[in-house]
């Protein structure tokens, strides 16, 4: 019984290596031992300098993996036949962190060359900003190759708006294999970052066309949102996602959801629109290490979204364009 346990595993194993669709902690442990640590000791030392950065590479990450699967597609600079996402409207005036993604490349590439992926580097950046942050640890898969191309008309159709409806952003999420609970778990990067005020002006004056701001934000919280994020004009102004411990990795983002003071809709939608998602936002406001723990289970499978493996794309020697 046991014998042919592990004879179904190897197969399985070996189904995985052919079809190339394999990703595993130790992919560089021959190739480039010192691969985690540089990537880690650059994103340390800019965290270190602006604490803002953590969430910005989280949310690099996220941005690649629901374009094309993650292969630093998002990190494409316009050029010959290729439209960059970063024109994307989730992307537009808001994604950063590319230059620090190039000095982490660079890095890399002078201890071993041509050899960690840009798309790996997304992968690696965002568990060490969340570590770093204060938020749980867990070993990256990796292997992941990086794209030949960029899709902007992707960029801005699978990435979910904050203005989405709870179906329409839980189909986005099924559309990549992700479920109702790797929703709640990875909307819980929001306890740390910032956010336009472009992104939830609607909730404070017109949120169904009717005049009407969104009933479902706390009042006195609406107000004090307001003077900075007026009915026209101040579209970048930037305003805490949890303003509770906006650069600590916690469990705050939920409690917030729980007395309405989630700022975006796609937030507080969550604890208003289902009962399951709404279960899960109290078991998680109570329960840091559960939300923990499911987050880092959460970020591996959205981190396997279809990557290139094997011989499909290319070690890219510069983030921002394809090898010439
Ligand atoms: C569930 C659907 C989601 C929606 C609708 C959404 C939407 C947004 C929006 C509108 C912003 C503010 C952007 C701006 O105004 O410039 C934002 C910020 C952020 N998002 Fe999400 N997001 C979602 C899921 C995620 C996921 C899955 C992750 C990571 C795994 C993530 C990580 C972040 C982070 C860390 C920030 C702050 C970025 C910064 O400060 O630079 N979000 N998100």
């Amino acid at each position: 019984m046991t014998h042919s346990i592990t004879m179904f595993m190897v197969l399985i194993s070996i189904l995985a290596l052919a079809n190339g669709s394999y990703l595993y902690p130790q992919f560089y442990d021959r190739s480039c031992p010192q691969a985690k640590q540089i990537v880690q000791s650059v994103v340390a030392k800019v965290v270190a300098k602006e604490a803002h950065m953590a969430a910005s590479l989280l949310r690099l990450h996220f941005h690649d993996c629901f374009v094309k699967g993650c292969d630093a597609s998002i990190l494409l600079d316009s050029g010959g036949s290729i439209i960059s996402e970063k024109g994307s409207v989730p992307n537009r005036n808001s994604a950063r962190g590319f230059e620090v993604v190039d000095q982490i490349k660079a890095a890399l590439e002078k201890v071993c060359p041509q050899t960690v992926s840009c798309a790996d580097i997304l992968a690696l950046a965002a568990r060490d900003s969340t570590v770093l942050a204060g938020g749980p640890n867990w070993e990256v898969p990796l292997g992941r190759r990086d794209s030949l191309g960029a899709s902007l008309s992707g960029s801005n159709q699978n990435i979910p708006a904050p203005n989405n409806t709870f179906q329409t952003i839980l189909t986005k999420f099924k559309l990549k294999g992700l479920d109702i609970v790797d929703f709640v778990a990875l909307s819980g990067s929001h306890t740390i970052g910032n956010a336009r005020c472009t992104s939830f002006r609607q909730r404070l004056y017109n949120n169904s066309g009717n005049g009407q701001p969104d009933l479902s934000l706390d009042q006195s919280y609406a107000a004090k949102l307001r003077p900075n994020c007026p009915r026209s004009g101040g579209d970048q102004n930037l305003f805490f996602l949890d303003p509770v411990s906006p650069r600590k990795f916690d469990n705050s983002y939920y409690k917030n959801l729980i007395v309405s003071k989630g700022l975006l809709s796609s937030d507080e939608i969550l604890f208003t629109q289902n009962q399951q998602t709404m279960q899960l936002v109290k078991q998680y406001a109570a329960n840091q290490e559960l939300f923990f723990q499911q987050f880092a289970k959460s970020m591996i499978k959205m981190g396997n979204i279809t990557p290139l493996t094997g011989k499909r794309g290319q070690i890219r020697k510069i983030c921002r364009k394809v090898n010439g």
